[in-house]
């Protein structure tokens, strides 16, 4: 059956203390609302629908950027979760089929979780996914008689009877459009906040006959983000569940509690990744590579048998071909690293096109950058670059060309060609000897006197 995803993101998260809205705070790399949609995607949704209020454009342009197919609708004032629902209407419009409702502050429901809550539509009009809290807190609680939910009541609503049930609401609704919309509609804001929650619909779906179930989930799925210490908590969850996933694929982590995984972060089988390696996102590691201690990589590619660091630098647009070597206090941007290749000490290379087996001598710098616009570099295969050469781009150094170490290269080096951009060497006889006896005479009048 067809299914939609409407994820709300509207609110402030006054409880953030932040000037960013709370479901753009990243986890792994990535805003809060991208993972709530990336597991929503998992359903192969027909329409994604996604809340967007406080500070709407940046809400936006995330889940735009994450997936251009989004539709996002604004609700201008946030008056409660079932308002916020009601704006996904006109963006539903010829819609049949199940909508579910996600949390933009919600990221961690895995897609199991969400094919059990629409294959219990089979039995029940609406599905409230559930969990048993460990400390119930703020958390709607769910009052169920086994897996037929009679009402979710708000922790600001509830008596002391109703607080002390342990089974919470995740904030995870499951429901035919057309049916939710209805329910919807019949939603009031007479309650301790004010609001119209969307948890009401399950008391008014009782009242007209219609059923509603509860599908139950672990705690660790459903962990709300409302302040910075839950963020900081919830960072915390997804790395150990990265780097666990990391070693069931086959890395190798030597010290995976010091290793920092983003959202996207590939590992290949028996790629080795050493301790405090930091990867942000976009960053995908081949099989047999080795990522020495104390990097730092983002939106890279890295391929077999290459090695990185300790202490490099990884930064977007780098592409390192198999067996490429990029050493210690080595930074990359926007540059292809050819087959073989080497950089291995102490060099920036940005915007260029490096050959296979071309040699960079520690100290190379690429000067990309005029103040105005950047240019290009481009090594040729089996060159061999000379220790702190500067290339002035744009600039080619052939095949197999050379350059004279301590060189500054303007213009380009010919094919097999040895490039010599510096001062020509003139050695003084005695001079040496002749300057230091001065300066030693010198310094011992000055003493004397
Ligand atoms: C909500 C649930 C509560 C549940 C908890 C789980 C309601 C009424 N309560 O409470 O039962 O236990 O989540 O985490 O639904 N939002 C909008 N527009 C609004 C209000 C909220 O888009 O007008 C969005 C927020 O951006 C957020 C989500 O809805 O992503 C939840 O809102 P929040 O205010 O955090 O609800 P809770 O009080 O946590
Ligand atoms: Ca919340």
């Amino acid at each position: 059956m067809a299914n939609a995803l409407i994820v709300l993101g509207a609110g402030k998260g006054t409880r953030m203390e932040s000037d960013l809205p709370k479901v753009l705070h990243p986890i792994g790399g990535a805003p809060m609302l991208v993972h709530a949609m990336k597991a929503g995607a998992t359903l192969d949704p027909d329409r994604q629908v996604v809340v967007a209020g406080h500070q709407a454009d940046l809400v936006e342009a995330a889940a735009q950027d994450w997936n251009p197919d989004v539709q996002v609708v604004r609700q201008s004032e946030q008056l409660g979760t079932a308002h916020a629902v009601a704006q996904a209407r006109p963006a539903l419009s010829g819609f049949a089929g199940d909508a579910i409702v996600l949390y933009g502050d919600t990221p961690f429901i895995r897609p199991e979780t969400l094919d059990a809550m629409l294959a219990a539509r089979a039995t029940h009009d609406v599905v409230v996914l559930g969990f048993e809290a460990a400390d119930p807190g703020r958390y709607g609680r769910l009052v169920a008689q086994g897996d037929a939910l009679e009402r979710i009541v708000e922790f600001k609503d509830a008596d002391e009877a109703t607080r002390a049930i342990t089974l919470c609401n995740s904030g995870v609704v499951a429901a035919d459009a057309t049916t939710l919309f209805d329910l919807i509609d019949a939603v009031g804001n007479d309650n301790a906040s004010g609001e119209y929650y969307l948890t009401d619909i399950v008391e008014i779906a009782r009242a007209r006959g219609l059923s509603a179930g509860v599908v139950r989930c672990a705690e660790a799925e459903t962990l709300g983000v409302n302040s910075r210490a839950e963020l900081v908590k919830a960072e915390a969850l997804f790395q150990t569940r990265a780097r666990a996933a990391a070693l069931e694929d086959g890395a190798i982590l030597t010290a995976p509690d010091t290793v920092m995984m983003a959202h996207d972060t590939a590992l290949g089988r028996d790629c080795i990744v050493e301790a405090y390696v930091v990867f942000a996102p976009g960053v995908t590691v081949e099989s047999g590579a080795t990522i020495r201690a104390f990097s730092h990589l983002e939106d890279c590619h890295v391929s077999r048998g290459a090695v990185v660091g300790p202490y490099a630098r990884l930064r977007p647009g780098t592409e390192l071909a198999e067996n490429a070597k990029v050493g210690n206090f080595v930074e990359i941007k926007k540059a292809v690293i050819g087959e073989g290749a080497k950089v291995n000490h102490l060099s920036y290379v940005g915007d260029a096109t490096i050959g296979a087996d071309a040699n960079l001598g520690a100290g190379t710098v690429t000067c990309n950058y005029d103040g105005y616009f950047k240019h290009h570099t481009t090594i040729g295969d089996g060159a061999f670059i000379g220790s702190s050469t500067m290339l002035v781009a744009p600039v080619t150094v052939g095949a197999g060309a050379m350059t004279g170490s301590g060189s500054v290269i303007t213009t380009d080096v010919p094919t097999g060609d040895l490039a010599l951009g510096r001062a020509k060497q003139v050695n003084k006889p005695g001079m040496g000897k002749r300057i230091m006896d001065r300066l030693r005479a010198a310094k011992a009048a000055k003493r004397k006197g």
